[in-house]
């Protein structure tokens, strides 16, 4: 298994699988498209894979890792990959070659092959919203060519990362000048959730490598005004840049933060005419971000096919290529190009993001787990889970399969998690000793960018032991040895032990890398997306929209209206009407 690729190599392979895909976009009708098999999905429970797994698990009830590893000196090379700077140690799990034998024929066995090439190849892999899913496009290299209903979209993508690329520059050599002629030293990405958590993530984990003309990236993302003043309170009008993304601009907080941002800016001695050396836009909203006042050549195109959660590799990563400078930007594309192709190429067996998704299949389905943890062991990627989070759970809590019909299973687990080792000293008391089985992922860099002493060496050295304790555990009698050990009595012995004693067994995945420069964290990523996108597919459910969160928003508009209006209506409940009654009181002029 080849450790790194080199894209030359990477695009002989690929572009002729694509190209095949390619050819299939508006293939004529009556022929069966792969997207078929995606939007008319098989119930994965119905399928005999299934059963054999659901068999499998009871033959399992026994199975003992501790023992495993004791009686096969070649588990760790057996189960584990690597590819793209990537290295997967999946072998702490509750698995025999024959589960993954399994867990890999009810990924077959659910078209998981013909959904793949569906996203890549553009088909509408997005039923409810009848878009293509192809934020992959946004990190293809320029020769590639992708075209939808006749569009060739390589084009696009190129064009918007030169102009991308033009106004870095120009930020960055100091020719971009605020009102009073100054430079912009600061710059505000006003977003939320894919258009605030992704750019978040990766022009922190990235601090490494910012770009020595020292531009500082701030996010503004809560409509809560404390955190507008918090950060307006550290910048200076006059050399600060507005990044106003929304793909929608439409999104409640994002607006109210830009309105609070303008008028700001308007009450620190800038004025309407200057707006535009202080102001750009992303989004596929032209028309509304033309009507909030941002000059059209200061709006940078999104587009529908890329869902939110999937953007950072598109212009809503403006602010991550101005943290980072615009080499580093595309080295992050290129790093999550060569996972596409990795994904796209590799043999289920050994294809980390399939490996990865039917394993969470195997805790979710087979052993009740409702929850997954995620422990980052760097403190660059404080901000990873957050993106997880959103990326897996905006994707996967879905409780209705793409024909509209309900799952016949549990789908998208609660994702949760921080860094190591801080989590040792909050959570991990219940990871270990709880009674909730909740599978986790250990990400960890071999290499520090800011070593201090031994530090780093004992960081690695407790990722590892945390993952070999979920494995080990601890029995009773090697919690009384240990007692006896330090001298307790019997009766203390007797009393203490049963505290002490860890169930052990508990399942986890280990990656590591050399050290987190932008390709390995591009891969990382794209590695998480296609993961969660195979448990779309066995699950038969929408991936890429997420219907569930209008509701909320619509209910605020009428309590907003509740808290603020004349003599409003009252609410459909009275515990609404009472917290609302609760507010009014506090705020009767
Ligand atoms: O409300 C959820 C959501 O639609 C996310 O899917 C999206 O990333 C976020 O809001 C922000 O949306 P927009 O980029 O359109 O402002």
């Amino acid at each position: 298994m080849q450790a790194d690729v080199d894209s030359e190599v990477l695009r002989s392979r690929v572009t002729p699988l694509l190209q095949e895909s390619k050819s299939k976009v508006g293939a004529p009708s009556g022929r069966k498209s792969p997207a078929k098999h995606y939007l008319q999905p098989l119930d994965a429970t119905s399928l005999a894979s299934w059963r054999a797994l659901q068999m499998h698990r009871d033959a399992m009830q026994r199975f003992n890792m501790r023992e495993a590893f004791e009686s096969d000196a070649g588990r760790f090379k057996a189960f584990s990959a690597s590819s793209c700077g990537l290295f997967l140690d999946y072998s702490k799990n509750l698995i025999t070659g024959e589960t993954r034998d399994l867990l890999i024929q009810l990924a077959r066995e659910c078209g998981l092959s013909e959904a793949i090439q569906a996203m890549f190849g553009g088909e509408q892999v997005n039923a409810s919203e009848k878009r293509p899913a192809l934020h992959t496009a946004l990190r293809r290299p320029l020769g590639d060519r992708l075209t939808v209903d006749g569009r060739n979209l390589m084009r696009d993508v190129h064009d918007t990362l030169g102009k991308m690329t033009e106004i870095v520059d120009r930020i960055h050599n100091k020719l971009w000048r605020g009102y009073s002629d100054k430079a912009i030293t600061d710059v505000v990405n006003i977003g939320i959730g894919g258009s605030f958590l992704g750019p978040e993530l990766v022009s922190e984990a990235l601090l490494p490598y910012s770009h020595p003309s020292g531009v500082r990236c701030h996010y503004l993302a809560n409509i809560d005004g404390s955190e507008f003043h918090e950060l307006t309170a550290r910048l200076n009008a006059e050399t600060t840049l507005f990044i106003v993304s929304s793909k929608t601009f439409a999104t409640l907080e994002t607006l109210k933060n830009a309105q609070a941002a303008r008028a700001w800016f308007l009450s620190s001695g800038g004025n309407e005419q200057q707006l535009h050396l202080h102001f750009v836009a992303v989004t596929s909203n032209n028309q509304a971000a033309i009507d909030f006042g941002i000059r059209e050549k200061n709006i940078f195109p999104m587009w529908d096919w890329v869902g939110g959660r999937y953007s950072l590799w598109s212009a809503i990563g403006l602010p991550i290529a101005l943290a980072i400078g615009m080499t580093n930007f595309k080295e992050l594309l290129s790093g999550a190009y060569a996972m596409d192709c990795h994904f796209l190429n590799e043999p289920f067996e050994s294809n980390m993001p399939v490996l990865l998704a039917m394993l969470g299949i195997w805790y979710r389905n087979f052993w009740d787990a409702q929850a997954y943890a995620f422990l980052p062991y760097d403190h660059y990627l404080r901000n990873f889970v957050k993106h997880l989070q959103q990326m897996d759970m905006e994707s996967s809590g879905k409780s209705i399969r793409q024909d509209g019909s309900a799952v016949s299973c549990g789908t998208g687990p609660v994702i949760w998690g921080g860094v190591g080792c801080n989590g040792q000293h909050a959570y991990h008391q219940l990871l270990h000793q709880g009674t909730a089985l909740i599978p986790a992922d250990f990400i960890v860099p071999v290499v520090s960018h800011k070593p201090v002493a031994d530090h780093h060496q004992w960081l690695y050295a407790n990722c590892l032991s945390q993952s070999q304790a979920l494995m080990r555990g601890k029995s009773l009698r090697e919690a009384e040895v240990e007692l006896r050990a330090k001298g307790l009595s019997k009766a203390n012995v007797q009393r203490l032990a049963p505290h002490k004693v860890i169930p052990g067994n508990r399942p986890s995945n280990t990656l590591v890398m050399e050290t987190l420069d932008p390709r390995r964290l591009g891969a990382l990523i794209a590695l998480y997306e296609h993961k969660v996108f195979v448990q779309g597919v066995v699950w038969g459910i929408n991936s890429f929209d997420q219907w569930g969160v209008e509701l909320g928003k619509e209910l605020g508009t009428s309590v907003y209206g509740s808290l603020t209006g004349f003599d409003p209506p009252s609410a459909d409940d009275c515990s609404t009407q009472g917290l609302i009654d609760y507010f009014r009181r506090r705020h009767r002029g």
